[in-house]
């Protein structure tokens, strides 16, 4: 059941916009056990890294790790934050770092998180970074996927969910900086433009 505790339409007609839900807090708990298997396929979990890419996907990796733990999966966590400089910011694919990570990830399994794929810039671009600094092995884990939208030729190894090409919201999420707080993806309708 979807969840939409405390937006009632008042506080939806403030923005100008309804807020949507697509993923209920149900269906993302429920695809989360699913990701722990996968992640256990996929990589050793001996000595294992999880870099999240701020600020998205913080609220994503607090449930995962906890999940991952209950699992008896346990795992050091570091976070990065890129982005690019300049106006036309989404446009120039001109990704660097901002905020780099403090752990040495050399010999170690790292798992770089990020709440959506979109053109795959980011993702693409974070890889790079963790793989010049000789680790174990690397592998990409985004909660949501926008194939639609990609620009870059990267792939998670790992997607909770495959969506449209639609702008989603909640669960770490922003549309001009709100909204992160949301325990479940939605839409904007109408979608915001730009
Ligand atoms: P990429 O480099 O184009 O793949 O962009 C990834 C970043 O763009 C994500 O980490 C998000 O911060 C942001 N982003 C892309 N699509 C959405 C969306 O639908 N809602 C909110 N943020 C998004
Ligand atoms: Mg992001």
């Amino acid at each position: 059941m979807i969840n939409k505790t405390n937006y009632s339409s008042n506080s939806i007609n403030k923005f100008g916009y309804d807020i949507v839900p697509i993923i209920s807090s149900d269906d993302l708990k429920t695809r989360f056990e699913g990701i722990v298997d996968e992640i256990r396929q996929i990589m050793p979990v001996d000595n294992l890294i999880i870099i999240a890419l701020l600020k998205g996907s913080f609220v994503f990796l607090a449930d995962l790790m906890r999940l991952l733990s209950r699992h008896n999966i346990h795992m050091e966590i570091d976070f990065m934050i890129l982005g690019s400089y300049g106006d036309n910011a989404e446009s120039s694919g001109n990704v660097v770092i901002k905020k780099d990570i403090e752990t040495d990830v050399k010999g170690k399994s790292i798992l770089i998180v990020d709440d959506i794929l979109d053109t795959g810039r980011t993702m693409k671009k974070a890889r790079e970074i963790i793989m010049e600094r000789g680790p174990q092995c690397v592998k990409l884990c985004a909660l949501l996927d926008k194939p639609e939208r990609r620009i870059e030729d990267v792939q998670a190894d790992i997607v909770g969910f495959e969506i449209p090409d639609t702008f989603v919201v909640g669960y770490g999420l922003d549309y001009a900086r709100r909204h992160r707080e949301l325990p479940f993806i939605a839409r904007l309708e109408p979608e915001p433009k730009g």
